[in-house]
């Protein structure tokens, strides 16, 4: 069977390298739809020797034939929405192919004040946000106080905004912070919308037209698996759904009209903030590795803990979103390594498991357990076949095949789209 939907997750904490390989996949589709998160996300897409960063604004734009969709379980900022269109612009990217769904919710300067403030009460107990004010909006998204995209545009806003507000400096008062002056910020939001309102339409209706007309679709997941509200680490999780269900809720298309949910893979482990983190080592082999990949965040720039790859999560990773294919990244960072090691089981208590516990507690005195394999010296950033490979690296990939159930169809060999392999064609 032919693929036409495609959804494209992070199977660990984020950051595996989905922007270029949405951006990879993208030039076969005619939709690219980002359904969950918002400029917490940071993709890098590297292309003619350019490198791009998105946060919002999904990776198909660079290319004029593919209509580029925000989806309804996005919240937007609209004022860095903006920002990051008018930057586009500027690099001779028209962006007349974005739609922002009507249905979205706005993340307000309003929760930005309120994540920051949170963070900085919570002292050691902080999650470690991104400061986007994500929590705050899809907390007031779930609380049905939201303000949604539909309402940013329409002539209601201004009162809307303005009753918000008061209520929310209430808040920002309460917790230490300066409230936000409602005449001046409210000037700055009429002007943005009116410059988002051509971008803003029923993005649910659109995108299910084009699918039954066989259109090709690529779901651009943002985050990772294990930093899904339900699924990761709470609370030390994102406030939204990384995981292939979202891409249905956050975009108005239904689970029958999905073909392929392929998860990407880093070729090791790494996570930004807080929260447990069994395969996490810190000495020269995890510096070499951080300063090699340049694993610093897109969005806040903090260093990223460093890990070896954990099969117990990719595992977990593969059930809760049923990937039918895996696209591993970066497998040349790995190159010059004696030994790899690879976690296939944790040790808990004097036991045994293989799975994600629910309490964190017990996930905390988790030992990875370790399968030690030889590693390669070979450069293979210009490697062009999966043959071409040097044996261990090959060895490396089977074995991750082996244990979680699950084929390794595209790999990566460095940041360019030239480096990389397809195995087998998603589209
Ligand atoms: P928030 O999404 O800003 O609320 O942050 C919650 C957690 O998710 C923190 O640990 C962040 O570091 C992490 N996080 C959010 N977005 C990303 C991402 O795009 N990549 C990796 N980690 C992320």
């Amino acid at each position: 069977m032919m693929n036409k939907t495609v959804v494209v997750i992070g199977s660990q904490w984020g950051d595996e390298g989905k922007g270029k390989i949405t951006n990879f996949l993208s030039e076969q589709a005619d939709f690219v739809v980002r359904y969950q998160g918002g400029d917490n996300a940071g993709h890098t897409i590297k292309f003619d020797g350019v490198t791009y960063k998105l946060h919002l604004i999904p990776s198909g734009v660079f290319n004029p034939n593919i209509k580029n969709i925000l989806g309804n379980g996005m919240v937007i900022n609209p004022i860095h929405a903006l920002q990051e269109i008018q930057a586009l612009k500027k690099q001779g990217f028209p962006c007349n192919n974005l739609y922002i769904s009507d249905r979205a919710n706005v993340i307000m300067n309003y929760h930005m004040e309120i994540d920051a403030l949170k963070e900085e009460t919570m002292g050691e107990g902080k999650i470690g946000t991104t400061k986007k004010g994500i929590g705050p909006a899809y907390t007031d998204k779930t609380a049905r106080e939201g303000i949604r995209i539909v309402d940013l545009v329409s002539s209601n806003f201004p009162a809307l905004y303005q009753e918000k507000l008061k209520a929310k400096n209430e808040l920002i008062t309460r917790m230490g912070g300066k409230p936000i002056d409602y005449e001046a910020s409210l000037a700055t939001y009429l002007e943005v919308a009116k410059q988002i309102t051509p971008y803003v339409t029923d993005t649910v209706t659109l995108l299910n037209k084009g699918i039954k007309e066989g259109k090709k679709v690529v779901f651009e997941g943002a985050q990772g698996a294990l930093l899904d509200v339900d699924f990761g680490s709470y609370p030390f999780v994102t406030s939204s759904n990384p995981t292939s269900g979202g891409a249905c809720t956050g975009s108005g298309v239904g689970p029958t009209k999905i073909d392929e949910i392929i998860g990407v893979v880093k070729a090791y482990s790494t996570r930004v903030g807080s929260g447990v983190f069994p395969t996490e080592f810190e000495d020269e082999i995890s510096k070499d590795i951080r300063e090699r990949a340049h694993e610093y965040g897109t969005t806040t720039k903090r260093p990223r803990r460093i890990g070896w790859l954990d099969c117990v999560v990719l595992k977990y990773s593969a059930m809760i979103n049923g990937l039918t294919g895996i696209s591993l990244m970066l497998l040349d960072i790995l190159s010059g390594l004696d030994t790899i090691k690879l976690c296939c089981a944790y040790k808990v208590d004097g036991e045994y498991i293989d799975y994600i516990p629910a309490d964190n507690g017990l996930l905390a005195r988790c030992q990875p357990v370790y399968l030690e394999m030889e590693g390669w010296q070979e450069d293979i950033t210009n490697v062009k076949s999966f043959k071409e490979l040097p044996i261990n690296a090959q060895r490396y990939i089977e074995k991750i095949e082996e244990l979680i159930d699950v084929k390794v169809k595209i790999f990566s060999v460095g940041p360019d789209k030239l480096q990389t392999i397809v195995r087998e064609n998603i589209f």
